[in-house]
């Protein structure tokens, strides 16, 4: 795996190059800047679910790797300026270094090089990377219509969470199978598996902006209260017990120390708990969908790769 992600790193740095320097600077901003890579990794494991003993991946899966990560890339250009958010990766975003206009035009320029690496890959490969970037779309556009939204419900937030984040996870997994030519009853089992994994990522995620820092998280945490996004824990706990003193707080735009004052609320619940719970149930149905798959070195992968998830709240110092 270690030598696979490091042809994702060659492959990403040689996507993202272009004429204008000043361009190609913007494009590697964030691929310098580090992340996890976990769209990548899916995609390479999900490649080598039939494998007894896998070896390394194709250089088609590689290339399945490096368009998925670029269209996250894309998004996270586009997320940063439309939260506001300063920092990324533990870095300046491309927002705060060099504008909005900037950060929209390279963001623009990651998706489409994602583009052209996805119809060498072949039709369904294109049009279903196409379909996700407009999942996406809808995504953050449910969660731009329940901004400020007190009353925002779970089902929405689901819905929300399952285009803006689950679908390119499912599309992860499901580009490493489809290229590596698995049966179609392989391909729909990890498919289902990384949009179950991406839905309780996206929790887990917005856990962590409650309760972590900013240095743990490098991007800031608590912006989600700060732009409006309420999400899960946020929703439970204005149904719990301290629902009426919260809902003061929320609502429109809060300083910095109605923002702690709003976190304190939510993190003394029992709130992160039951959000964690959901978590976990996503999680369980994701290890399900493995079940349909041959027991291999890559499954149990997959299967760890939830521990791992559920591991990040729970190891954060309280
Ligand atoms: C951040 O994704 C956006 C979400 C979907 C929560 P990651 O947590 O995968 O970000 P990087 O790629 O590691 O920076
Ligand atoms: C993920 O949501 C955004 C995308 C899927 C582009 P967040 O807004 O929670 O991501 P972070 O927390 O800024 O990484
Ligand atoms: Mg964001
Ligand atoms: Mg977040």
């Amino acid at each position: 795996m270690a030598a696979d992600l490091e042809r994702i790193e060659v492959g990403l740095r040689q996507a993202v190059e272009a004429d204008n320097p000043f361009l190609t600077e913007m494009a590697r901003h964030l691929i310098d800047a580090g992340g996890k890579r976990i769209r990548p990794a899916l995609a390479i494991t999900a490649s080598l679910v039939t494998s007894a003993k896998p070896s390394n991946a194709t250089d088609d899966v590689i290339s399945g790797g490096v368009a998925v990560e670029l269209v996250h890339q894309g998004s996270l250009y586009h997320d940063d300026v439309m939260d506001g958010a300063d920092t990324r990766r533990t870095v300046e975003s491309v927002n705060a270094r060099w504008g909005n206009l900037e950060a929209i035009l390279a963001g623009d320029y990651l998706l489409a090089r994602a583009s052209e690496i996805a119809a060498r890959l072949g039709t369904e490969i294109a049009g279903l990377l196409a379909s996700t970037i407009a999942s996406l779309c809808e995504g953050q556009v449910r969660e731009m219509q329940h901004a400020f939204d007190v009353n925002r419900t779970r089902d929405a937030y689901l819905t929300s969470i399952s285009g803006k984040t689950a679908a390119l996870l499912a599309t992860s997994a499901r580009v490493g199978a489809i290229v590596a030519g698995h049966p179609r009853q392989f391909v729909e089992a990890v498919t289902d598996f990384g949009y179950h994994y991406g839905m309780a990522f996206q929790i887990i995620d917005d856990i962590l902006d409650m309760v972590a820092t900013d240095d743990q998280l490098g991007k800031p945490a608590g912006n989600d209260l700060v732009e409006g996004v309420y999400t899960l824990p946020v929703i439970l706990a204005l149904g719990g017990p301290s629902g009426g003193e919260l809902r003061e707080l929320l609502g429109g735009p809060i300083d910095d120390a109605t923002r702690d004052h709003a976190r304190r609320i939510i993190r003394s619940d029992t709130v992160i708990d039951g959000t964690t719970e959901t978590a976990v149930n996503f999680t369980d149905r994701a290890r399900t969908s493995l079940d349909d798959l041959p027991q291999t070195p890559a499954v149990s992968t997959l299967r760890s790769t939830c521990d791992l998830l559920l591991a990040r709240v729970a190891e954060l110092p309280t």
